[in-house]
């Protein structure tokens, strides 16, 4: 599934250049092992306002009632456009929220003989986000329960580093590009209308991509390009991973709690805010 593909260039020079906004500080993702981090949160809760909304739930379900067939003792209906307009609007909460680029913290990894040290490290064309296959809504009209399945994709994410190597004698400098194609995932969502609570699954990430690593350096062997290129692709390959679920699960999660407990404290007679989440 993880596709790799190595290339070496003997020049300097090939590295993906980063293109800083105006007005937009770069986020920084801190090291990999580094979970438990907050940094995001505040990302994470913008992205979250910003996803409730935009989803109404009330709205892709007249829109299927409107729309839709009957199969299988539930309506069905084609849900894309609307489900696109979404994701638009995420894709520019992304760069606003200095997602893309997205700067990388600096790493050292021991490997199998020597270490590698990375910095400079930026993480790139995240707001490639897109919807890759039709979105189908689904209402059961005799539990109330709505459900769809967002298929969303990454075109092509962009990892670049300099890199400092010392494997036996030799001590290599130079720079690392990757481009991570065709990641996608599909997140199952839903909203449940006899008791007005939403859920999500877990992002099921269906394909982690083909990444394709590009090192320059003088004096590299072969045996150390491939040292080097095994070590990074499960760094970048974690890497991904992680950003796909800082900036997809966690906060389409937070909303669908948030949702949740608005609707409870309706529920319970105390004051309102279900119609901050529906209108
Ligand atoms: C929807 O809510 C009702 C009432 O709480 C519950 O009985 C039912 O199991 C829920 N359905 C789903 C699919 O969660």
């Amino acid at each position: 599934m993880f596709l790799v593909v190595i290339a070496t260039l003997a020049s300097v020079g090939f590295a993906a250049d980063v293109q800083l906004i105006d007005g937009i500080t770069p986020k920084v993702l801190p090291p990999v092992n580094y979970q438990e981090s907050l940094i995001l949160s505040e990302i994470q809760e913008q992205l979250s306002r910003k996803i409730v909304s935009e989803i109404s739930w009330e709205k892709v379900r007249d829109l299927t009632l409107e729309n839709g067939f009957e199969a299988n003792g539930n309506i069905q209906a084609d849900v894309t456009d609307y489900a696109l307009k979404v994701v638009k609007n995420i894709e520019n909460l992304i760069i606003e929220g200095g997602l893309d680029p997205l700067a990388l913290s600096n790493q050292s990894i021991n490997m199998i003989v020597g270490s590698i040290t990375l910095t400079d490290g930026w993480l790139q064309e995240l707001s490639t986000l897109n919807i890759s296959d039709a979105v189908i809504a689904k209402y059961t009209q005799t539990t109330g329960v709505l459900e769809l399945t967002l298929p969303l994709a990454f075109d092509s994410i962009l990892i670049s580093y300099d890199y400092h190597t010392k494997v036996l004698l030799l001590s290599i400098k130079g720079a690392i590009d990757a481009k991570v194609k065709h990641v996608s995932m599909n997140l199952h969502m839903g909203f449940n209308f006899t008791n007005y609570h939403a859920f999500v699954d877990d992002v099921d990430i269906t394909d982690t991509g083909s990444i394709t690593i590009k090192l320059t350096g003088l004096g590299l062997l072969d045996w150390i390009i491939e040292m080097i290129t095994n070590t990074l692709t499960a760094l970048f390959h974690s890497i991904i991973i992680w950003v796909v679920n800082l900036v997809i699960y966690t906060p389409v999660n937070m909303v669908v709690n948030a949702i949740n407990d608005a609707i409870d404290s309706v529920l319970n007679g105390s004051n309102s805010t279900l119609l901050n989440y529906y209108n």
